[in-house]
């Protein structure tokens, strides 16, 4: 993907778009080797990187860091970086100053979960210049609100807040929409009435594309097993076992060899 044009013809030709996390430059490298079609930089970071609890730690300041990192890492691919906790809630002014920080920063456009009570806000960002990519069904900087991550839009009105949503985005301007954590025939009545495309995680195969979090689909954090994330690889035991032999090799004075003095 170059453009947002690109996401409206993958749903148009119905080319499953895949789209990873990443925040630094090494794995956005990885990435575009490996042929995703987007990067995310999300403030899933303050989980998976900065270890805080959720992500409501995250700042416009850190974000923008992360988003140069992984632009450098990634100079061809898109990128889209997350508004954090509270920043399109503060106005139409303060929400274009965060999102042109991430624009500048390196990202070609910003997510903004949910829709409720700032509307506006993302169609004035759209308005301005800024693709905004949408984000509907769970929303994590709501986690004390929520009283943790449930799965949304089970019984009917939810459903239909969740499809009305849907409609508000896409005629506010919104170029695409992540769909966490829904019920897989929701997402599929959503994915069919929408022109925009839905990038599930947690939201079943009909989306048009999907989203998973780097360090999760790569096994890299072990002790989190959330339904929805498939393990691609064993990433924590590759490290763990290469970190041991470097430790040993250390311990033992078998490293540095030779080879590797000068
Ligand atoms: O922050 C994030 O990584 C996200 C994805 C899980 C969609 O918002």
């Amino acid at each position: 993907m170059k453009t947002v044009r690109d996401f409206a013809a993958a749903k148009r030709q119905r080319r499953k778009i895949v789209v990873s996390t990443a925040y630094d430059a090494w794995s956005a490298r990885l990435l575009v080797e490996a042929g995703v079609d987007c990067i995310l930089v999300g403030d899933s970071a303050m989980m998976v990187v900065h270890g805080e609890k959720d992500t409501l730690g995250a700042t416009v300041e850190l974000m923008a860091l992360h988003t140069q990192a992984v632009r450098r890492g990634a100079p061809e691919l898109f990128i889209v970086a997350d508004m954090p906790f509270l920043s399109v809630r503060k106005g139409k002014a303060h929400a274009a100053t965060a999102a042109g920080t991430l624009l500048r920063a390196g990202a070609q456009a910003v997510k903004v979960e949910g829709v409720q009570g700032h509307l506006d806000v993302i169609a004035h960002l759209v308005e301005s210049g800024i693709p905004v990519m949408g984000h509907l069904g769970l929303l994590p900087q709501s986690v004390n609100v929520l009283g943790g991550y449930p799965v949304q839009g089970r019984d009917t009105a939810g459903m239909a807040r969740l499809q009305q949503a849907g409609a508000e985005l896409q005629a506010a301007g919104a170029f695409a929409t992540v769909l966490e954590c829904v019920p897989h025939t929701l997402a599929r009545i959503i994915t069919r009435d929408l022109d925009i495309p839905t990038i599930g995680i947690g939201a079943g195969r009909d989306c048009d594309g999907q989203v998973l979090v780097f360090h999760d689909f790569l096994g890299l954090n072990p002790g989190f097993h959330p339904r929805f994330v498939r393990r691609f690889a064993d990433g924590a035991a590759l490290v763990l076992a290469g970190t041991k032999k470097y430790t040993a090799a250390v311990r033992s004075g078998k490293f540095p060899g030779p080879k590797e003095s000068f």
